[in-house]
This record gives structure tokens, sequence and C-alpha cells, in this order.
């Protein structure tokens, strides 16, 4: 499930529902909402009530579903909703609703509560593949985007009628993320974190590398790559534009579309992405598992058993975290990971030192929970200024979150990287 039990305690949160055929996921949003602790209030069109029942909601959300202006004993519901509500999330969001919340038009109940809040407001469109691409459509997102509400953008799919094609609701998981991540809130500044990463550039790299000793045969290590997915995604729904540098393929289906992602195998592959990338980067992230030695050379044709045991000699990689330390650019904030089964924090501040990073992700990756393979992690966030943030054993996305808003407080407003442009 997504985010951490209670994560939402004491938020109250507005779930407005269109008249989307996705409105039946609505349902499954308010149920990950109410069982992390938010207290929802559904707010339904006439339009939704075509589409989904007011006691499906009854049951299940905090309070009963709320569906006109003029039936509340409250004269005035938009307005209280809007000042004491923590964020508005419309899952589905129809192209309707898009366009009267950019102009302001307070028709029904939902758009006349978007336009009394000043909470963050989570945007779910979800239509047919026309209507998502229709100049209109995408003029409205791309206001709404600058103005600061967060879109979580439809995916491809199943749609209405059985056709197929991009404008599916996004899942009701990812949806309950954006809302974590949307009120989460940086525990050294109180920052919010919405748009926090609008306008950098931030490369990820994740997975552990692969060097060959035969076309069949190679050297790898134990690395999932879920630590720098999550790392990926959570500064993409801050607004990053993001590059995701990995050794796993499936990253590919997994990222969010609007994530570049540049498969690769090798860490001499990695290494030239990498450095290509940081390029323009405000943020590079080193995340992944790279190999410190390779085969000096590959067979190419497999080793028969027939020839003996091999004597296969290794040569050592580049450390690509030392090289792009040694050229980093002013103003590029570069993070490094250490895997550690002995004196962490140590060895951490070595590597620190050594590859001139400015935070080093410490993990003991022989912990119960930690690192390779887990979904949960621990890690102590260090920094070339002496700063140490130590993270208790949470959920990688919680982890990324954290390394984000540690970056995020040291970035500076604008890079005075010339190949940096902000927004
Ligand atoms: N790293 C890298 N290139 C390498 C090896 C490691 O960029 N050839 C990066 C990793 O991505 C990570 C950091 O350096 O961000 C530390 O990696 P780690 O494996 O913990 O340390 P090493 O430098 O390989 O040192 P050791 O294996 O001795 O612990």
């Amino acid at each position: 499930m997504s985010g951490e039990t209670g994560s939402l305690a004491g938020k109250r949160i507005v779930l407005g529902v269109t008249g989307g055929i996705a409105a039946y996921k609505s349902i499954e949003v308010c149920r990950r909402l109410v069982d992390l602790g938010a207290h929802v209030i559904p707010v339904l069109t006439d339009a939704a009530l075509n589409m989904v029942g007011p006691t499906t909601f009854t049951a299940l959300a905090s309070e009963p579903p709320k569906t006109s202006l003029w039936k509340d004993s409250n004269p005035i519901p938009h307005t209280t909703m809007g000042q004491t509500c923590d964020a508005i999330v419309v899952a589905p969001a129809t192209a309707r609703i898009i366009s009267d919340y950019r102009t302001g038009r307070s028709g029904d109940l939902l758009s006349a509560t978007l336009i009394a809040t000043e909470a963050p407001v989570i945007l779910c469109p979800a239509m047919h593949t026309e209507m998502w691409a229709h100049p209109a459509v995408q003029d409205n997102i791309a206001v709404l985007t600058e103005r600061g509400t967060i879109i979580v953008n439809p995916e491809p799919g199943r749609l209405a009628g059985g056709d197929i094609g991009h404008g599916r609701l996004a899942a009701p998981a990812t949806i309950v993320d954006h809302v974590v991540d949307g009120l989460s809130t940086d525990a050294l500044t109180g920052i919010g974190a919405v748009g926090s990463l609008q306008g950098r550039r931030i490369v990820v790299t994740a997975g552990g590398t692969r060097e060959a000793i035969d076309p069949v045969r190679f050297i790898g290590n134990r690395s999932t790559g879920k630590q720098g997915l999550e790392l990926a995604k959570v500064a993409h729904r801050r607004g990053a534009q993001v590059t995701l540098i990995t050794t796993i393929s499936s990253h590919s289906a997994e990222a969010p579309p609007e994530i570049d992602v540049v498969p690769v195998i090798t860490a001499a592959e990695m290494e030239a992405a990498a450095t290509d990338a940081a390029a323009g980067a405000d943020v590079v992230i080193m995340a992944a598992a790279v190999a410190d030695f390779r085969p000096a050379a590959t067979a190419d044709h497999k080793i028969k058993k027939g020839d003996g045991v091999p004597q296969v000699v290794l040569e050592p990689t580049n450390d690509i975290l030392a090289g792009l330390g040694a050229s980093k650019p002013a103003g590029q904030v570069l993070v490094g990971f250490a895997a550690e089964t002995d004196d962490l924090i140590e060895n951490a501040a070595g590597k620190l030192k050594r590859k001139n990073a400015d935070f080093i992700v410490a993990n003991d990756v022989s912990a119960p929970g930690v690192g390779f393979g887990h979904d949960t992690n621990a890690v102590t966030i260090l920094g070339s200024d002496g700063s140490s943030v130590v993270v208790d054993l949470v959920s990688k996305t919680t982890i990324a979150a954290a390394v984000l808003d540690t970056v995020t407080n040291a970035l500076s407003p604008s890079s005075s990287n010339p190949a940096i442009k902000q927004q």
C-alpha cells in the first residue's frame, strides 16, 4: 500500500468526484485515504451521481457525501470546506471541472470549493484520448500546473466503450502517493513539498550494473533499483524534470511517462550516460550499485565446461561518483549512497570526502529490512557541511522524500550553472 500507516492522520481531505466512467475508482481512493488516517469529505457532482451511489461513500468516508450547494444546513459549505481542508483531490477530474477550475467558474459545490481554498489541489484527469489531447484541455492543464496545481497524469489503457488509449485515471495507489507527498512538509523547515523541485533537473541512477564474462555470464550484485525508482518518482511528483539512468528493464514501464528513462547495463555505459546528463543537472543522485571491478576481457563465445575452470582476471571500473565530484559545476548538488556492513558512519564520511559529494546516504545493508530488495530502508544522510539526518526504518518512498527534502534545502534559489535554466 502507498504511504505509511497514519501518514495522513489529522488531515482533512475533500475528495471531489466528477462524472467520468472512472468514478468507481474514487471509492478505492477514498478507502486508502481513510486507511492512512485522513478525515475524508466526499463531494460528488450531479454527473458523478449517475456513475456511483452516495451510500458507498457514506459507508467508507469520514462523513456522508455532499452533493449540492443548497442541501446543507450550512449556507456556505464551499467556503467552510475550502478554508478548513488540508487538500482537495479530484478523482476523476473531467474536462469540465478542469476548465471550471482554470477559469474560476463556480457552477456547483465542487467547483465553488476549489476556488474557495488555499490548500493544495490535486487533479487526476480521466477522459478519452481525443479529449485529453485537445489543445483546450492541454492549455488548461498547463495554466493550472503553472499555478501550482498537482496534476496526476492519466495513463494509457482501456477507456469507456472499450477504446484503448491515453486518458485512463491513474491507479488509486499513485493518486494517494501524490496526496501524501503533496501534504508532506520538510521536518527541518516546515516547507511544503508541493512543487518544491519545479523547474529543477534531476538525474538519478538506479540498479546494479552487470559486467560480462562471456555472452551468457556476468558479474552483478543484489541491487533491485527500488530506492532509485522511488527517488525518481518523488522528484517527478515535486515538479522536477527527471532522468533515470537504470539497469532495471522494468523501470521503463514502472516510471511515469514524463521521466526520461535511460537503460544501461555496464558501469561504463552508466558512466557515459550519467556524465552526459549531469552536465545540465541541478541535482545528481547516484543510487546505483556500480560494479567496482569488471572482467579485463570478455569472451566472445560461451566459455565451455570442457575448456577447464576459467581464470577471470578483473580490472577496476571508474568511480562515477568521484568523477562527477571532481568536475561538479557550482550550484549542483551531488548525492551518493554508501552500502556498508561495518563502521557505517566512518566509512560513509570517508566516501563523502573522497568523492567530493554534498551528501552521502548511508545504509547498513546487514540490518533487517534495510537495503537491497526490501521495500523499506533506514539511512543516515551525512552532509559535507557536517549535518547528519537519521531516518529510521520506513518505506523507500519516505526515504526518497527525506533525501529530496535535504537536497531541496541545499539548492541555491537559482543555479549558477549556465546550462541550468530555472523556470
Ligand atoms: N559508485 C560509483 N562508481 C563506482 C562505485 C561506486 O559511482 N565504480 C558510487 C555508488 O553509486 C554510490 C557510492 O559511489 O553512490 C558509494 O558506493 P559503494 O559501493 O558504497 O562504495 P565504493 O566506493 O564502491 O567503496 P567500497 O566498495 O569499498 O565500500
